[in-house]
């Protein structure tokens, strides 16, 4: 049984997500989607609205679930018994961050490897802080969130 984390601080999720999400899931025997708690990002969303978001769109993905966790993500991958951490490559900007990472997490703990996943080219720009700011300023963000993603981010800025 092959099994994997798939870590983020998803606020929110979005379709780019669920694009690298639907590539593990075709490659795993398991992917549980890990919510960080205490990611360095001031989120808009708690983590139990982050994970909720998420498990609403796992129709077609029987083999995956959603949790949160706090502290060390390869801590939590042992703990999970899990041996591979996936991540998305959108572009070669995203490459330093995340090579630095996974080097950083194989530094902390060598039984865990980093495969990364490049999505669908159409979500190459599209980023969560991105769909925020759009959202924020009222613009339509429809096409880069599932669509209970962009109704909870429409009623978290209208009370603001
Ligand atoms: N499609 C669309 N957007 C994507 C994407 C994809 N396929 N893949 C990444 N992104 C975007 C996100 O929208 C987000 O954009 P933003 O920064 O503009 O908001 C950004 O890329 C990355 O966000 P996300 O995918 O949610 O992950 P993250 O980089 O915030 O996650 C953790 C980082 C949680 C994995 C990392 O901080 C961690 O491991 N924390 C635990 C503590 C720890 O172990 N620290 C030591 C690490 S060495």
């Amino acid at each position: 049984m092959k099994r994997c984390i798939y870590p983020g601080t998803f606020d929110p999720f979005t379709n780019g997500h669920l694009d690298v999400l639907q590539r593990a899931a075709s490659l795993f025997s398991h992917v549980r989607v890990a919510v960080a708690i205490d990611s360095t990002k001031q989120a808009l969303f708690t983590p139990e609205q982050r994970v909720a978001l998420i498990q609403a769109n796992l129709h077609g993905l029987p083999n995956v679930d959603v949790v949160s966790f706090e502290g060390l993500l390869v801590e939590f991958a042992r703990q999970q018994q899990s041996h591979a951490i996936i991540r998305g490559l959108r572009a070669l900007s995203d490459f330093e961050f995340e090579f630095n990472m996974a080097l950083m997490n194989r530094h902390l703990e060598p039984e865990v490897e980093t495969l990364f996943v490049m999505p669908n080219e159409a979500f190459s720009y599209t980023s969560s802080s991105l769909v925020k700011q759009i959202a924020k300023l009222g613009g339509d963000v429809r096409k880069f969130v599932p669509a209970n993603v962009a109704r909870a981010l429409r009623k978290a800025y209208a009370k603001k």
